[in-house]
């Protein structure tokens, strides 16, 4: 499974891209807002040291507008990936731009019949949202299974990133259930290696170390 982090914290996201932990990374217009920087500019330089692909949210709702803006920022970079939203216009979008070659994000999906449209129309990423059916008291894991299973029926090329994630298990549960990628802040990616046995083990090793008066260096 692959790991995008989600986030324009460019910062967070070098610390990670240090560790290798970086396969690609994923914005929207309220990760921009929460960086204070210009959309091109951060985008550009995370483009700069990330390899895989970097989405980017046109914010048009209509369809040649929507194509402008997605054309521009595909040039920023060749790992652009031109996130669009899941409306009717944002499946034109997404048709024309997979067709010229472009990597394509659709987002903002809630359903498997909106995940099974996207693949139609030529998805390079469907981004369905966990956390926020989470919140409605809907199953979001639910939706990543149903999803998983209609691509694999149909051998759907369109790779499921599972989105809005919000703890350590549903990173897992997303692993278990066979999503290709997740996105996810980079606190929940640090908090994958927690584990509060291990802290508690540390402490009673290094109480016990200290007891023998040794020393290694
Ligand atoms: C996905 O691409 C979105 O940027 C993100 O995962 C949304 O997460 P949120 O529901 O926590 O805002």
């Amino acid at each position: 499974m692959k790991f995008f982090v989600d986030t324009a914290d460019v910062d967070a996201i070098r610390e990670l891209n240090d560790l290798g932990m970086v396969d690609g990374v994923t914005t929207n217009p309220s990760l921009i807002l929460k960086s204070g920087r210009d959309i091109l500019e951060v985008t550009k330089e995370i483009c700069s040291f990330v390899k895989g692909p970097v989405s980017a949210e046109v914010v048009a709702l209509e369809a040649s507008e929507m194509i402008a803006e997605g054309r521009k920022l595909a040039a920023i970079a060749p790992n652009i990936a031109v996130k669009v939203p899941l409306t009717w216009d944002g499946l034109k979008t997404c048709k024309v731009l997979s067709s010229e070659g472009f990597m394509v994000n659709v987002t903002l999906c809630f359903s498997a019949n909106q995940a099974l449209i996207a693949a139609k129309a030529g998805a390079t990423f469907i981004s369905p949202f966990i956390g926020r059916l989470d919140d409605i008291n809907l199953d979001g894991l639910d939706l990543i299974g149903d999803i998983r299973t209609i691509y694999d029926n149909y051998d759907f090329k369109t790779q499921i990133l599972a989105a809005s994630i919000r703890s350590a298990n549903h990173v897992k549960d997303c692993a278990l259930i066979g999503a290709d990628v997740i996105t996810a802040p980079p606190a929940v990616i640090k908090s994958l290696a927690s584990h509060v046995l291990t802290d508690k083990g540390l402490e009673q090793f290094l109480k016990d170390w200290a007891k023998t008066g040794q020393k290694i260096l």
